[in-house]
């Protein structure tokens, strides 16, 4: 066999994927199994999205459209932009793109020289690393934990500069924690970041999904950090179109320009019915998922907490809890045949809760945290109940 690239051989496969391939076949056999892996909302696309989409293909609605993305919509966002975030952009400063993955994708690869380093605030969501890595870029993990609420500070950010730094990476609220990093803390950041010639990527596609807190773009500290700022936002969360794959980026307008000619040569214009779809979709956020996913979040972190050796600091956006199991790894699992099993990873831990417990988790490894995993409850209050009830069952056979 020919051989596969250096770029393509350099790649780990995304760890929340393959978690969900196999949760999905042992499922296919027969296994009742609860899947706290997923990244998406249980919650159905709203219809005015939906009947959008039909409307578009019963309308033709079915060719190439502008690369950028139809210039209704970007107009659409320009507004929501304004009225929610209180940013100022026009269509042209705007490029829709087929999921915020692919937004961010295309913001490395016209940003990044070879060697160009980027901050990226650890735990991260774990495309990051991927993404800057096949752009050409250095990753410079900036390493936090729950004593910080897995936030960076200005003075840790200001230590990590160097004369390569090109970037850094902001996600607030952010996937795999949920935390939220409040306007003051930002504004400290943003001093900072201003004081350097760097560019800045606020992914902020959970902006709706916040418990009691307010969400604020970074990009709102001055005019002179806009103009090197890359707000990248999406559908997938917000309005639960995760297959719909539409996603975007407002930014300064020569950067974009490059963004939409790199995207011209590669998937040309994101599916003119998801665009359609978007459009309708706008606005229609149900703040009754809000309160929903605040419920959950609420009853699994009281959960967790009654666990043998476990520990979770109260995520206030996102769907995501990231408990730390420190504590149990290295100890041993008694197992429901009778054997044991010596948990040296976490791994190795979320391995056991799926195969012995038929419960599905991400380890925090591929989000550079170790010692914790993640748990999504977008998932029903029932599901999450019987997840609970066999975690406690699990983690009290831990000794
Ligand atoms: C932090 C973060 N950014 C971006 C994305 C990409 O979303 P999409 O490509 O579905 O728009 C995700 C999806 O899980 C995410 O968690």
């Amino acid at each position: 066999m020919l051989e596969l690239s250096a770029r393509a051989k350099s790649i780990s496969p995304s760890p929340t994927l393959s978690i969900d391939t196999k949760t999905k076949a042992l499922k296919a056999s027969g296994v009742d199994i609860v899947n706290l892996s997923v990244g998406e909302p249980d919650f159905p696309t709203p219809d005015r999205a939906a009947l959008a989409g039909v409307a578009a293909i019963a309308n033709h609605f079915t060719r190439y459209t502008d690369v950028s993305g139809i210039l209704e919509l970007r107009q659409a966002i320009a507004d929501k932009l304004l009225t929610e975030n209180g940013l100022s952009y026009s269509p042209s400063e705007i490029i829709v793109s087929s999921g915020a993955k692919h937004s961010l994708y295309n913001i490395f690869m016209v940003i990044l020289n070879p060697g160009d380093e980027v901050l990226l605030p650890a735990p991260y969501w774990v495309s990051y690393p991927e993404q800057i890595r096949l752009a050409g870029g250095v990753v410079v993990p900036m390493p936090t934990d729950e004593s910080t609420h897995f936030k960076i500070t200005p003075a840790q950010l200001e230590a990590a500069m160097t004369d390569k730094t090109k970037a850094i990476l902001i996600n607030s609220p952010s996937n795999p924690t949920g935390s939220v990093y409040t306007p003051e803390e930002l504004q400290a950041l943003a001093k900072v970041i201003e004081a350097h010639d760097i560019f800045v990527v606020s992914d902020e596609i959970y902006e709706q999904l916040i418990y009691g807190v307010h969400h604020y773009s970074i990009a709102k500290y001055s005019d002179k950090l806009k103009d090197r700022t890359f707000l990248v936002n999406g559908f997938s969360k917000t309005y639960a179109m995760t297959g719909w794959r539409v996603g975007y980026v407002a930014g300064p307008a020569p950067y974009v320009k490059a963004m939409s000619s790199f995207q011209s040569h590669t998937t040309a214009n994101p599916a003119s019915i998801s665009q359609k779809a978007a459009l309708g979709a706008l606005g229609t956020f149900d703040p009754k998922h809000r309160e929903e996913f605040q419920a959950r979040r609420d009853y699994v972190l009281n959960e967790l907490l009654e666990l043998n050796g476990v520990t979770c600091t109260k995520p206030e956006g996102a769907f995501y809890l990231f408990p730390n199991v420190k504590a149990v790894l290295g100890k041993t699992l008694r197992k429901n045949n009778g054997e044991t099993a010596i948990l040296t990873t976490v791994d190795l831990l979320c391995e056991e809760l799926l195969t012995e417990m038929h419960v599905s988790t991400v380890p925090g490894t591929g989000f550079g945290a170790p010692d914790n995993f993640r748990i999504s409850y977008a998932t029903s209050m029932d599901q999450l109940q019987k997840a609970m009830d066999r975690m406690k069952d699990f983690f009290g056979r831990i000794e």
